[in-house]
């Protein structure tokens, strides 16, 4: 096992990057790596898991190098942390399959993801949907991973992966780390901008739910100009107003100014001036993201990639090595 602290996150590559991805997951890789100086980042493009919905092959894998461009556009240089496709390292599907042995049913059952996923896509219920926490089990298991930043939305699946090493070590002996869970209370779960009772998702019917990395500023302009907003017209927030909260959230992450500071900036304003405010922040912080991801070559990110994969290979072969002897293969 290493000495230094590891961290593994994935996101999967279907569709836009949202500001919710951003916040709830990328952003806290950053932090993580910017505090502790001593931290083995792995960055995975989980694009087995995409396909528990069905992708266009062709825009699969635009949407991979999309992602990778965009994690090191966000500042994850690859120097530093290992960036790499789930799929090129086969022994993630193999150490799932294991896995997949020592997991119940009821488990999986209680997933509320699956319960909410196999809700929107009723034409198309597969085994990988259900499955699919077993998988990230092993995403995070193979690599002995200390901690894994997420959103809030996959606290559960982290959850079960504990379980999972707890099961397997218990019946074939010490051999996965148990990983912990980080979530950023703050940032854990942006809302829709289009309605503050659900989350803000890449899977949702309407653009106006997010905000995309790659929106240009009219984009930016028009999506925040029709944002929902609560009655009354204070810059105020509070759990009774859910959808200015989750303005002022964002306004204060692209920012980093506190609430209590936008709440006095905005005393005796309306939402006119905090749209308007919030629409030049959101534009500037997204700026330099879209500049650096429109100037990586498609060449190098594909040596980024490989390297990724093969670094990555060489710690995961070893403890699927390590599990097929304990197991008695
Ligand atoms: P996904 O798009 O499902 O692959 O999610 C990638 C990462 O973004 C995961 O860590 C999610 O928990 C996180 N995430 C997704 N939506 C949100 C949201 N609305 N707020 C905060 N984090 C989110
Ligand atoms: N299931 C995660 C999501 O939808 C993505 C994911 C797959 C992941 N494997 C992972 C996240 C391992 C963290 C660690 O967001």
């Amino acid at each position: 096992m290493t000495s230094k602290k590891r961290i593994f996150s994935g996101i999967q590559p279907t569709g836009i990057i949202h500001l919710g991805n951003y916040f709830g997951a990328i952003y806290n890789w950053i932090q993580l790596l910017k505090k502790e100086k001593d931290l083995d980042v792995f960055c995975c493009i989980v694009d087995y898991h995409a396909l528990t919905v069905f992708q266009k092959p062709e825009v699969l894998s635009e949407n991979i190098k999309q992602l990778a461009k965009l994690y090191i556009a966000c500042g994850l240089d690859p120097s530093r942390v290992t960036i790499f496709r789930q799929s090129a390292v086969p022994e993630h599907t193999e150490l799932a399959w294991l896995l997949n042995c020592i997991t119940p049913m009821a488990e999986l059952e209680r997933m509320t993801q699956y319960k909410d996923k196999s809700e929107q896509h009723k034409s198309n219920i597969n085994a990988g949907l259900f499955t699919y926490p077993v998988l990230m089990a092993a995403d995070i298991l193979l690599y002995d991973t200390d901690f894994v930043p997420v959103g809030e939305d996959q606290k559960q699946h982290v959850e079960l992966a504990r379980v999972i090493a707890k099961k397997f070590n218990n019946l074939y002996g010490e051999t996965f780390k148990e990983p912990g869970v980080y979530v950023n209370p703050v940032s854990a779960r942006l809302r829709a901008l289009d309605n503050p009772e659900k989350k803000m998702s890449k899977s949702a019917s309407s653009e106006y739910n997010y905000i995309s990395l790659t929106d240009t500023p009219d984009i930016v302009e028009k999506k925040i100009k029709k944002a929902v907003t609560d009655s009354g017209s204070e810059i105020k927030y509070g759990e009774a107003r859910p959808a200015i909260s989750n303005l002022m959230t964002i306004y204060s992450l692209a920012t980093e100014m506190s609430i209590k500071d936008i709440e006095k900036k905005f005393i005796g304003k309306g939402y006119g001036d905090f749209k308007k405010s919030l629409t030049e922040h959101l534009v500037n912080f997204l700026k330099p993201i879209q500049k650096k991801l429109s100037a990586i070559d498609d060449n190098e990110l594909e040596a980024i990639l490989k390297n990724g994969g093969i670094e990555a290979r060489k710690i995961a072969s070893k403890k699927v090595a390590e599990v097929r002897e304990k197991i008695g293969l």
